[in-house]
């Protein structure tokens, strides 16, 4: 049997197609996490973009990035249930191909932003313009996010 025939045998894929309210429930718990995570990020990309320019941008970092990294933690065992339920089908689909890409290449704008430009947070925290790294990573990000909810909708639809 292909890899992802085993994975679509298994008890949790047989149990994400045959139970009647799994599915959506794990489905409701993937739309929390998604709302947690780009909710978060969000909010201190507009900051990091040149808005509230009041707001310490470390401090903001203290209270949302503990929330971003909390979000994965509905966000990637939900995914997995669903990608279990019709593994063959997702893995033969462009669009879940391009959300993966989309989501490595926003996981690498944050990793990028954190360790070149945030570094220097001390000298733009409060009432300064961010310099031009730092607006475009949070430009990116926005960018990068918005477009993985898009596939992620539009798998539906493949
Ligand atoms: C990390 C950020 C992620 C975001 C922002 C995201 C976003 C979304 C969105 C907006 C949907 C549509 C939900 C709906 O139509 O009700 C969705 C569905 C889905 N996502 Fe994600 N997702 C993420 C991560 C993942 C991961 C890591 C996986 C798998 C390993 C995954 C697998 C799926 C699957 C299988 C569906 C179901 C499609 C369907 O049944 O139509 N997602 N995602």
């Amino acid at each position: 049997m292909a890899p992802m025939g085993v994975i679509e045998s298994t008890a949790l894929g047989l149990a994400m197609r045959q139970s009647m309210w799994l599915y959506p429930v794990v489905e409701i718990v993937h739309l929390v996490g998604i709302a947690l995570l780009v909710g978060s990020i969000a909010v201190f990309d507009l900051r990091l973009i040149g808005f509230s320019r009041g707001l310490s941008v470390r401090r903001l970092a203290a209270h949302l990035l503990p929330w971003t990294l909390a979000s994965f933690l509905l966000i990637l065992p939900s995914g997995f249930m669903m990608f279990a339920a019709h593994a063959s089908d997702f893995i033969a689909s462009n669009v879940f191909a391009l959300k993966m890409c989309l989501i490595l290449a926003a996981g690498t704008n944050a990793a990028l932003f954190h360790a070149g430009a945030m570094r220097g947070a001390v000298n733009w925290d409060v009432d300064a313009m961010p310099p031009p790294a730092a607006r475009a990573a949070g430009a990116l990000s926005l960018l990068l996010w918005v477009s993985v909810i898009a596939c992620g909708r539009l798998l539906a639809y493949t």
